[in-house]
């Protein structure tokens, strides 16, 4: 009968006279990523450190290895281990591609169904204040940049990143001024709770980032006390609340 383990050791033992070396670059960044294996990777990626109940679990990676290379270790005998088919199952995460779309004569009828909960109402204004609100304040020598929010060509949300103030934005806080405001962000019901508002988040700061008003200190945003989801989101971010609100709506900023 073929031992599969010895056989995956061979395999393996091809990839230690390897190095693999990337250059990624990106935006007038360059990273330089070198990935080799060492005998004891064999151990970790085969499981066998996960079989708490066997001896292997505790035996160093390289004389496993090489007792699988000589053929001393069966996959009969891992698989009297109670954890075998945790330690070879792997929960790959969820993989999507994410994109801001600009508002557009197209894609803004769909961008006015989206909705949220019913009682996340209160903590964001509708899609079509949003865009009124845009087209109010380029109007008036402000900026609004309101985009759809896309899974591939699916529509998911609508976020609305703003700079400076308009020339009717009276009670403004001090922090808009000259700063950039990632001024709304809202994942339609149906498809909250996925990672598309943390997505969506960072792909707003990559816009802010590339600054295109001019460079600016902070980006800061506001939201109602009570919506923890929110706060704990941009906290995790690095957002700060400052003290200060905005109406009813506690503000916080993030150095960039
Ligand atoms: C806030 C909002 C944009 C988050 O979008 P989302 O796509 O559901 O968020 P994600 O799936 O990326 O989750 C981000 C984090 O929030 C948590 N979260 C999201 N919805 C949650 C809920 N209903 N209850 C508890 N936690 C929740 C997630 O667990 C996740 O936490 P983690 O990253 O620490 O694991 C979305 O709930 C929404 O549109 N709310 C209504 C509008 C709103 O409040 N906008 C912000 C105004 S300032």
């Amino acid at each position: 009968m073929e031992n599969k383990i010895k056989i995956n050791a061979e395999a393996f033992e091809k990839l230690l006279t390897i190095e693999y070396y990337f250059c990624l670059a990106y935006k007038g960044k360059g990273f330089e990523v070198r990935v080799r294996f060492a005998e004891e990777d064999f151990h970790h990626l085969e499981g066998n450190g996960q079989l708490r109940d066997l001896k292997i679990h505790s035996e160093s990676g390289n004389i496993t290895f090489e007792k699988a290379l000589d053929g001393f270790i069966t996959e009969e005998q891992l698989e009297k281990s109670l954890l075998v088919k945790a330690a070879r199952s792997i929960t790959w995460g969820e993989c999507y591609m994410l994109r801001l779309e600009k508002i557009n004569g197209k894609n803004v009828w769909d961008i006015l169904k989206l909705s949220v909960n019913d009682d996340q109402r209160e903590f964001v204004a509708s899609n079509e204040v949003s865009i009124i609100e845009a087209y109010t304040t380029v109007t008036n020598n402000g900026y609004a940049f309101p985009f759809g929010i896309y899974e591939d060509d699916t529509l998911v949300g609508f976020v609305m990143i703003g700079y400076d103030k308009d020339d009717y934005w009276d009670d403004a806080p001090k922090v808009a001024d000259k700063n950039y405001n990632l001024w709304r962000l809202m994942i339609d019901k149906g498809y909250q709770q996925k990672g598309y508002g943390r997505k969506a988040i960072e792909l707003a700061l990559e816009f802010i980032r590339t600054s295109p008003c001019g460079k600016a200190e902070y980006c800061w945003l506001s939201y109602e006390p009570e919506n923890k989801v929110a706060k704990a989101l941009y906290e995790s971010f690095g957002f700060v609340e400052t003290g200060d609100v905005d109406g009813e709506e506690l503000i916080a900023v993030l150095k960039l």
